[in-house]
């Protein structure tokens, strides 16, 4: 029987806990025309959340662009043209792409699996720095229709580019003007996504809402993972479906990890208790201790003692005489500084004045093995 939970990577239909409020307050920014910036933890569903909620809206098409990694213009503005190319499969629709796009020779394949279409342009046109101009202006011909919706997904990563100012500028120059295209930005490394939204002298400075992304609401977690361990034959109360999520911080990624950890330590017809969470963070350990041993090799004894209190108190406070005493240190300069680098190794993050692990699991495993 194949395991009925899903993690690392997009999530739909069955696998997808509903978050009714996030999908209508999203729907609303896409109908409204409104840009918006969407942020959140890793794992913590955007991606899937953004491509639910342009799926809900009556007739609307998605071109989705994933910008993980991006390398060069000329990669920038192939990646636009074959999240264009997949938003619609008619001839007639690729024929229109295909001569938007003529500047950077485009061709058309089809995947030898799958029969599905692929437009591809050429590296050393769309190198060109016109380029991005004709790929930009391509978004607002081909959503002319008012039903479209462009999402860059990991936009922070656009910060890699060695011209990355110049390119954020030309981006921004046009999409200010395409009013009827509703533009979608999703990241997930909290300052780089800050500093091109809100940092004064960047060309995306206040140019789109912010949306956050945080946990799936509680009670409809729970129920959506005890109806995937009913499915898979198991056993679990609300009260423990609960404890799982607890366990993890909420991060829904690691939730249906944990979850799939422990429907594979379970048997069929078996309820799923507290007792069986250690076997399961064994399960998840065993794929990345070599991961966590390494982040741990490179810390100071002070550096470790701070992350082992900050692993004991979810959600820790970290400034003040009786953090300083639990760790067993007068000197808050050095504490302090102790986590500033925790905060660069990105082991922990700090939001509204609370200090989190990045991984649940890593901190799991602080917990038990350290
Ligand atoms: N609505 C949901 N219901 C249940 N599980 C979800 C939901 N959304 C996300 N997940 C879980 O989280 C995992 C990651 O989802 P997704 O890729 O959408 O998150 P993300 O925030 O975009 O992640 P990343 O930071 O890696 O880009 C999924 O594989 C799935 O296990
Ligand atoms: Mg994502």
């Amino acid at each position: 029987m194949e395991n009925p939970f899903k993690y690392g990577c997009v999530v739909s239909g069955d696998h997808f806990c509903e978050r009714r409020k996030a999908e209508r307050e999203l729907r609303g920014f896409i109908k409204a025309g409104q840009n918006v910036f969407v942020q959140g933890e890793r794992r913590m569903g955007k991606t899937s959340l953004v491509r639910k909620a342009v799926e809900g809206v009556r007739g609307e098409r998605l071109v989705y662009v994933d910008l993980y990694c991006i390398g060069s213009q000329a990669d920038l503005c192939r990646r636009i043209t074959e999240g264009v190319g997949r938003a619609n499969s008619s001839m007639p629709f690729l024929k229109r792409v295909m001569s938007f796009a003529s500047r950077l020779r485009p061709t058309l394949s089809f995947d030898s699996q799958d029969g599905s279409p692929k437009i591809s342009v050429d590296s050393l046109a769309a190198d060109e720095p016109e380029s991005l101009g004709v790929v930009m202006d391509m978004l607002e011909k081909i959503a002319a229709d008012g039903k479209t919706c462009v999402v860059f997904d990991e936009f922070q990563d656009i910060e890699r580019l060695k011209d990355a100012e110049r390119v954020l500028a030309e981006m921004r120059g046009r999409i200010q003007f395409q009013e009827n295209v509703p533009y979608m930005f999703l990241g997930s490394v909290r300052h780089e996504m800050w500093r091109i939204f809100n940092d004064a002298k960047s060309p995306f400075f206040k140019s789109a809402a912010a949306y956050d992304v945080g946990e799936i609401d509680v009670g409809d977690f729970s129920s959506f993972v005890v109806s995937r361990f009913e499915k898979g034959r198991r056993r679990v109360s609300i009260g423990m479906a609960g404890k799982i999520i607890q366990t993890v911080c909420g991060v829904s990624g690691d939730v249906q990890e944990l979850c799939a950890a422990l429907w594979d330590v379970t048997n069929a017809g078996q309820e799923v208790t507290e007792a069986d969470i250690p076997a399961a963070l064994q399960v998840v350990f065993m794929r990345e201790r070599k991961g966590f041993e390494k982040s741990v090799s490179i810390l100071t004894p002070l550096q470790l003692r701070v992350l082992q209190e900050i692993a004991a108190t979810p959600k820790a406070k970290v400034f003040g005489g009786e953090f300083l005493r639990r760790v067993g240190m007068a000197n808050a300069g050095a504490v302090s500084k102790a986590i500033k680098r925790l905060e660069d190794h990105g082991l922990i993050y700090e939001m509204d004045g609370e200090h989190r692990f990045g991984d649940s699991f890593f901190r799991q495993w602080i917990l038990g093995s350290v």
